[in-house]
């Protein structure tokens, strides 16, 4: 192990170090929408300039202080779903719109305009159920549904859009003047981040100045709001306080802190909301870093005493207001408009794509370590399994597999004949899984590097040269997913002829794909390197692991002729990644909390479309004790992605080196997974036809009754199964909620002394 990587390693083992990580307050665009929205200045809509073109309707939005013309487009999309645009009418440059996330060009649905009050629009779907009700100043949008304002946007006034500007250094004394309105003073321009940010020794310098954007919605009677993962958090989204927000910025946390709003490695911008009655969504497409606030006002009744002598009684509906802010792009939103959850669930993958139907032998267990040492180590854990009687299904290999950290090699010593190694596993008819990173060790000798260095693959910097980041392999450069070019041409390099030593039986894992950039800024890639288009990265940071998996995928299909489902696990995400295969929570903590908290984390990927998500089994970072160990293989056997692994300072784990009471219980708990394997095989096709979640929570199977909409220790597997899986220690006795009665039902559990699962249950009506 060359020294950087110790280094590396040594650091990684402890908890992890928030300063590192920035909070609200130390991230400008944040800074600059608050010290805005508390000057109150208001949208107002130029109604005059309404038109609808094509499939969609606009109009100016003007700002009364900056006078800066903003273009609103409404679009109907097929499935009761509205669209929002909102860009600079002529921006001095475009502005990124996220591409390649939407499945197809949504088709669209004609809204008609039905003349509303002066100073207001009305926008009628044809069957008239869904309007939308703009007023004009100041600006507001109500989305109604039968006669009830289900939605309003901008009813706080918090619309923010910073318009690109040019650097003030070049412009004209009279540019100058005219944005003299504007505080510009040195001191300010640096507190605020304008064109320039520091965060510790690290300075993002903005070519293209502030480019925030920002909007709220207000939510009639909803109380209760899930979604935009990717946090350790509940699975209810919290109120949050000033100052903290749930971020949306990929990042590599290792050994992530829980019940803590702060970006890990992926993002979904996509949240639910849901009442007695209605369930809705709201699906912000913007790719570049993202914060959203959450605020619960509860219903209140006020007495109108001035009213005369009978006091007047005035009720104000409960509402919950979304405050969605991002550091760029433009506002692009989704209002998904329900009424059911199923009805959310086909409307947003409408938009976004079903979960990919994964290959039968990805739906069973999975062992990893970082690492299997080499072929004997690989023959020996393999016979494990044999010799144990305990099913499972690939085999997986970590980093050291491969030459230095050079993917797609193969360390000559520890795996001389890798194809020999998988003809074994062949001959049990199991699979091996191998890890691919985006970095690309800087190596002259290294015919991936060269061949992408010579055709201009990779991120560039500031001065058009390759990026480089220190990561695994030490000094490495970064390839450029969002090139279409570079995805086709790695796509590529899973042909059997050109990896060297693959089979059809070898799948795929794709880890640091924030991307990781060991000692950069929050651990990743500075925000102005270049990608393909000239975009920063500030634009798309939040996608990049996506284009990654996508590509991965690609080749998988590829190499197979279109014949094969690939099997791809990412750690890093965005809307839409379930179109390419699994997700998994990353570097989590061999702690009770983080088995008891993999279950709302995986429910809020659940629904938010990514169906295929696991948490690593035992807990990745420490030495679990072993009732943890085996409390995790139950619960883990009833979540969608089943895999054991762990990091490279640990004590080997693998199911039977605990003694045989043990490895009969882990046993057992695979074996579970097995027998029900037909279920989550029809769980996902269904998920994959239909936009139904495999893993659900109660909410979703039980929506009508409140109890459930906080639940979390629980859940569903599809509609026939409840899953209740025991999280603390020494528990023999679990009470279990049963919803589906208008009573308060639980069932008492209670298994023998030991670590049984379910053995008996009793009902307490
Ligand atoms: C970080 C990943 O989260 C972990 O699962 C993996 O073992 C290491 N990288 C090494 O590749």
């Amino acid at each position: 192990m060359e020294a950087a990587e110790k280094e590396e390693i040594s650091v990684k083992d402890e908890a992890v170090d928030k300063n590192i990580f920035r909070d609200c307050n130390r991230i400008a665009f944040y800074r600059r929408q608050k010290q805005w929205l508390s000057k109150k200045s208001t949208y107002q809509v130029l109604l005059d300039s309404v038109t609808t073109v094509e499939d969609s309707t606009r109009f100016q939005i003007i700002n009364e202080a900056s006078k800066v013309p903003l273009l609103a487009e409404i679009y109907g999309i097929e499935g009761n779903i509205f669209r929002l645009k909102i860009n600079e009418e002529s921006p001095l440059k475009p502005r990124y719109e996220v591409p390649d996330v939407l499945t197809s060009k949504p088709s669209t649905v004609r809204l008609i305009p039905c003349s509303g009050d002066t100073g207001s629009l009305i926008l009628a779907d044809e069957k008239g159920d869904l309007r939308c009700h703009i007023t004009a100043n100041p600006f507001k949008v109500d989305l109604v549904s039968e006669e009830e304002v289900v939605m309003s946007i901008n009813s706080l006034g918090q619309l923010y859009f910073e318009h690109l500007q040019i650097l003030h250094k070049q412009r004209t004394a009279k540019e100058n003047e005219e944005e003299a309105s504007v505080d510009t003073s040195q001191e300010n321009q640096e507190d605020l981040g304008l064109w320039e940010e520091k965060f510790g020794k690290f300075v993002d310098i903005k070519a293209n100045g502030p480019s925030s954007v920002g909007l709220d919605f207000s939510l009639h009677e909803f109380e209760h709001l899930y979604g935009i993962p990717q946090h350790a958090e509940s699975h209810r989204l919290k109120n949050t306080r000033d100052g903290d927000a749930y971020r949306l910025y990929n990042l590599d946390v290792y050994g992530y802190q829980i019940y803590d709003k702060m970006g890990i490695y992926g993002s979904v911008p996509y949240l639910l909301a849901h009442k007695l009655g209605r369930t809705i969504g709201i699906f912000w497409l913007n790719a570049s870093e993202t914060l959203v606030e959450i605020n619960t006002e509860p219903a209140v009744e006020y007495t109108l005493t001035q009213m005369g002598p009978v006091a007047a009684k005035r009720k104000v509906r409960s509402r919950t207001h979304v405050h969605w802010m991002s550091e760029s792009g433009i506002i692009d939103v989704f209002l998904l408009t329900g009424p059911t959850p199923s009805d959310v669930f086909r409307q947003y993958s409408h938009l976004t794509g079903t979960q990919a139907m994964p290959p039968l032998f990805s739906l069973g267990y999975h062992q990893c370590r970082w690492n299997y040492e080499d072929e004997q180590d690989v023959k020996a854990v393999d016979a494990g399994f044999d010799e144990h009687d305990i099913p499972y299904d690939a085999m997986w290999l970590d980093i050291e597999h491969t030459e230095g950290k050079r993917y797609f090699t193969w360390d000559q010593k520890r795996f001389p004949n890798p194809k020999k190694m998988q003809e074994l596993l062949r001959s049990k008819k199991r699979k091996l899984v191998v890890i691919s990173d985006p970095h690309i060790k800087i190596d002259p000798d290294y015919s991936v590097y060269v061949k992408a260095k010579d055709q201009g693959f990779f991120v560039r910097n500031q001065e058009g040269e390759d990026f480089e980041g220190v990561c695994w392999p030490g000094l490495s450069s970064y390839l450029d997913f969002t090139n279409p070019k570079v995805r086709g041409w790695y796509s590529s390099l899973f042909a059997f002829p050109v990896y060297q030593g693959s089979t059809d039986i070898l799948f795929l894992w794709n880890d640091m794909n924030e991307p990781s950039v060991f000692r950069g800024p929050e651990q990743t890639m500075q925000k102005n390197a270049i990608h393909h288009g000239n975009w920063e990265h500030r634009e798309l940071h939040n996608i990049y692991g996506f284009y990654h998996q996508m590509a991965t995928a690609e080749g998988l299909i590829q190499r197979s002729e279109g014949k094969e489902r690939p099997f791809v696990l990412t750690r890093s995400f965005f809307a839409g990644s379930q179109k390419y295969g699994a997700v998994w929570t990353g570097d989590n903590t061999a702690e009770w909390s983080y088995l008891k908290i993999s279950i709302p984390m995986l429910l809020t990927l659940s629904i938010t479309g990514i169906s295929f998500c696991g948490a690593d089994i035992g807990g990745f970072i420490g030495n679990p004790e072993t009732e943890l160990l085996v409390r995790w293989y139950q619960a883990g056997a009833y979540q969608p992605f089943f895999r054991g692994h762990a990091t490279m300072n640990t004590k080997r784990r693998e199911p039977w080196l605990f003694g045989e009471e043990y490895t009969r219980l882990i046993r057992e708990a695979i074996r579970e997974r097995y027998g029900l394997l037909p279920y989550w095989y029809s769980l996902f096709y269904h998920a994959h036809v239909a936009s139904q979640p495999v893993m659900r929570p109660l909410w979703v199977e039980f929506p009508n009754e409140l109890k459930t909409f906080d639940m979390e220790d629980e859940y569903m597997l599809g509609s026939a199964l409840l899953v209740h899986p025991v999280t603390e220690p020494k528990a023999t006795i679990v009470d279990v909620f049963l919803p589906g009665s208008n009573e308060d039902t639980y069932g008492h559990i209670e298994g023998p002394p030991g670590l049984s699962g379910i053995t008996s249950l009793s009902q307490d009506l």
